[in-house]
């Protein structure tokens, strides 16, 4: 009887601990961690951001699309930032990084912050605070980032193939991809928004202008006089793969409901941007977004993005706290 009771206890006690620790570590992160161990973190990060901002208000979009890079592979733990080593390519190498750029502005926040206070803060939470940073500074959004992340150890190209949603998939890859992260139907309408502002380049969704299916053809779901646009003024050739485009033309430094607009006018210009319209769910959010105010827009933007910034989060003693961004600690 009695070891029936402990085995039985024992065993729930396991099936609590299996169902709910990757979620439970989420917890464990919280507003102002660093407030008794790196006071001045935040405005550090702040201060520092908004200067490169200032001068390069483009960055922000590359900051945002980074941290959700790092999230959706693996988890928010800095494994973008890794470099490639000798036996190992990260994730940063990987096809879809190609427009992943302002690696040196997490590494001048990083800088500014070991000055103060050395091996404290890591490179995961600078990360998500400095997307954050970023993006209010140009007027976008404003969310809350809870810290104590800590930095992973491993980064993988191959898993940035798999886990990161290409251009090309469709409505249900789309929301496969996001449940697998603890991420809703309209979190990944609401998300998909951070296509307002930015630039893509031609070889994402040239295939749709030059040869859809493989005849030669174009993609029907788009706009056919956006795309004829396309053709003559930025994608001129199949393999152009240097000229960048705007998701939300005449707006891209702007955080605002057009991007929602023109994907109900078949101008979304990726097919997983067009494939939100092809769901009943995903088309309903996307007219309730254009019908509704853009201070809804961000604060649902907001919402979201806290949520994705606790994905499978290392918390407590788990991973470290890297001394440069780009390299774990030996
Ligand atoms: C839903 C699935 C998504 C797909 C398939 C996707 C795909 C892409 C692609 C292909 C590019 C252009 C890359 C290039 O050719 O240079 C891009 C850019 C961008 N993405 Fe996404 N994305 C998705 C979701 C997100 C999310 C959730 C965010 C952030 C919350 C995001 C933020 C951005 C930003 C800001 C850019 C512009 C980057 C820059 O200007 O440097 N995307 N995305
Ligand atoms: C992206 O990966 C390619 C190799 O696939 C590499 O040559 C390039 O430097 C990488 N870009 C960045 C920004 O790391
Ligand atoms: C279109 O794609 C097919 C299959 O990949 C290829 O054989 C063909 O040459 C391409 N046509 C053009 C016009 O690029
Ligand atoms: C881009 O296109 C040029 C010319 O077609 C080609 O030589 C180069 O390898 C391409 N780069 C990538 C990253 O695909």
């Amino acid at each position: 009887m009695a070891i029936q009771k402990v085995g039985s206890v024992l065993f729930l006690q396991f099936l609590l601990v299996v169902l709910v620790s990757d979620s439970i570590n989420a917890q464990y992160l919280r507003q102002g961690y660093y407030k008794n161990t790196c006071l001045d973190a935040e405005s550090i990060i702040w201060k520092t951001i908004r200067q490169y901002i200032s001068r390069a208000p483009t960055l922000a979009a590359a900051m945002l699309r980074m941290h959700f890079h790092d999230c959706f592979v693996r988890r928010c733990d800095g494994s973008v930032l890794l470099k490639s080593t000798s036996n190992n390519q990260a994730e940063k190498d990987a096809t879809p990084n190609l427009s992943l750029r302002g690696f040196d502005l997490i590494d001048a926040a990083k800088s500014a912050v070991e000055y103060k206070c050395p091996g404290v803060v890591s490179c995961a939470d600078i990360l998500a605070l400095v997307a954050r940073d970023a993006v209010s500074i140009i007027n976008g959004p404003f969310w809350e980032v809870p810290t104590g992340r800590r930095d992973g150890r491993v980064s993988l190209a191959s898993e940035a193939l798999t886990k990161l949603p290409p251009p090309f998939a469709s409505i249900s890859q789309l929301k496969l991809m996001f449940s697998g992260k603890g991420l809703s139907v309209k979190d990944l309408v609401v998300l998909s928004g951070a296509h307002t502002i930015g630039v893509s380049h031609c070889s994402s969704f040239s295939n749709r202008l030059y040869n859809f299916t493989g005849v030669g053809d174009q993609d029907p779901s788009l706009d056919s006089e956006y795309a004829a646009n396309l053709k003559t003024n930025k994608c001129k050739s199949p393999n152009d793969n240097t000229t960048k485009v705007e998701m939300d033309p005449g707006s891209r430094g702007t955080f605002d409901l057009s991007y929602f607009t023109l994907l109900l006018k078949r101008r979304g210009l990726f097919e997983s941007d067009a494939a939100l319209t092809t769901s009943t769910t995903t088309k309903s959010f996307i007219q309730q977004l254009v019908q509704g105010s853009l201070k809804d827009f961000l604060a649902e933007f907001a919402n979201s993005m806290e949520k994705m910034g606790r994905i499978n989060v290392k918390t407590g003693t788990q991973g470290e706290i890297r001394k440069v961004c780009a390299l774990v600690n030996t």
